[in-house]
Order: structure tokens, then sequence, then C-alpha cells
């Protein structure tokens, strides 16, 4: 078990958003969590990668472990650094006033491999051409879809093995999505862990080994992506 979240309990202030949560997620799995807008999929994301109070929630009870180890005292940076944990947050969190590759370079600064470094951007070009081509363009003149790219694009830059992914396809047309979709695969199949929220759960389900399914605070179901997509109170509630 790479990543294992147990009785999670999490408050912005004095209310509570999520009510004792346990899941997890293994080496080398795509594991998607679903649920309506309010459910707590950021706020699991933002415990996981300690994105600090007043935006970030404040860990109540329970633990997250990873490799076995409890993080819940280690810092965000150290969450990225040593941990190797990243988060792709939602597009719009990107600095809109440094180009695409001042972004990207950003997110490089703790690492020490340069080699690496240099194929990571590569990797990344390659992944999004889009972001090639506009790789001097300043990031708020980016389209959404794009700046979305550019924020998944980033924590590949981080070197980091595992990912944190917020809605990667908001803003995306159709098309586009897949695009998206396809290229998170691709990233899984060269090694890459991935924990992904998503409110299009039909487009998650298809791409995820196992699924969660969050509903105000707590989790209600849990199975793979496949017996997920067959259950009616899924179908009923998140594919309709
Ligand atoms: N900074 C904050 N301060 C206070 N309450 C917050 C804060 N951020 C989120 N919440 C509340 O916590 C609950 C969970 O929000 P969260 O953003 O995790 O939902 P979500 O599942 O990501 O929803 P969406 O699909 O709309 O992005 C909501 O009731 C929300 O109002
Ligand atoms: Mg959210």
């Amino acid at each position: 078990m790479l990543l294992e979240i147990k009785d999670l309990v999490v408050r912005y202030g004095n209310i509570e958003a999520l009510h004792g949560i346990s899941f997890h997620v293994n080496e080398g799995e795509i594991v998607t969590l679903i649920g309506s807008n309010g459910a707590g999929k950021t706020t699991t994301l933002h415990a996981i990668t300690r994105v600090p109070p007043p935006e970030g929630p404040k860990i109540h009870t329970g633990d997250i472990r990873f490799q076995g180890r409890s993080i819940v005292g280690v810092e965000a940076h150290a969450i990225v650094q040593n941990c190797h944990i990243a988060l792709a947050p939602e597009g719009r969190h990107i600095f809109g006033n440094l180009t695409v590759e001042e972004n990207l370079t950003l997110a490089t600064f703790s690492r020490k491999d340069a080699d690496q470094v240099a194929r990571d951007y590569q990797r990344v070009y390659e992944l999004f051409p889009r972001l090639a081509e506009r790789r001097s363009q300043r990031s708020e003149s980016l389209s959404g879809g794009e700046q979305q790219m550019l924020a998944v694009g980033r924590a590949l830059m981080t070197g980091c093995k595992v990912i944190l992914l917020d809605e990667p396809s908001m803003g995306l047309a159709p098309l586009l999505m897949y695009d998206m979709f396809r290229t998170l695969k691709k990233l899984n199949e060269q090694g890459m862990t991935i924990l992904l929220i998503e409110q299009n759960a039909r487009l998650a389900l298809k791409f995820a080994h196992r699924a969660y399914v969050l509903d105000t605070g707590e989790i209600v179901m849990e199975g793979s992506a496949a017996a997920l997509t067959e259950n009616p109170e899924v179908q009923k509630a998140y594919l309709g």
C-alpha cells in the first residue's frame, strides 16, 4: 500500500468536511474519488498535500500514511521533496504572470537531478504539444484547457512518483478531455501512481482501476472501476 488514509477527520474552523474517511492507493494504480459538488474531494487532496490554512483544511484526527509511515506531521514542501507526492490543482492556480516554461521551471527548484529534469521537460512537452508551442506565452493568456495541462505538467516537473489530480478535465472540450485522460493513462503505464478526483464520473471510471464514492464527507461505496460502473446506485446518482 503506497498511500493509506485512515479514519481521517478534517475541519475548516468548526466545520467538519471529512467525517473519518479511509481509503488507499497501491503503487502503479489509478484510483479515483468521485462525488458531487462539496463532497470533500478537493479537501481530501489538500489534506494529503498539506495545503496550509486558511485555504487548506486542518487534520483533526486520523492518519495519512505513505509507504507505511505517518506523514501527518510532515510539512507541505517535504511531502513533495521526500514523499514525492505532487498536487496538480485546478488549472486556475498556476502563476498567470509567468510564462509556461517559467511555471514548469518553478516546480523543479529543489531538484538536483539535472539530467532527469531535462528529460522531464521533454516528456511534458511531448505529452502536451500545446504547451511546447506556447512555452514563452504568459500563462494567464492560455485557454482554460491549456492552463489545466500546465497544472498537470507542473506536477510532473516536480519529479514526483505520485500525482494527485484535481479535476484535470475541468474546462476541457470533450475531445481534449479524452486526450487528457489518454495522457494520464500513458503516464500511469510509465509507472506513475495517480489519485484522481473528477466530477465526470463516467470518464474517471473508464480510466481508473479502482474508485471510491465520496458523499458529504463520507466514503459510501468502493470497488473496481468496472464494478462501480455497473452498480445501479452509482449509475443513478453519478452516471445518469
Ligand atoms: N477554505 C474553506 N473554508 C471553509 N469551508 C470550506 C473550505 N473549502 C471547502 N470548504 C467546504 O468543505 C466542503 C467540501 O469542499 P470541497 O472543496 O472539498 O468539495 P469538492 O468535493 O472538491 O467539490 P467540487 O466538486 O465542487 O470541487 C464544502 O462544504 C465546502 O464548502
Ligand atoms: Mg473540488
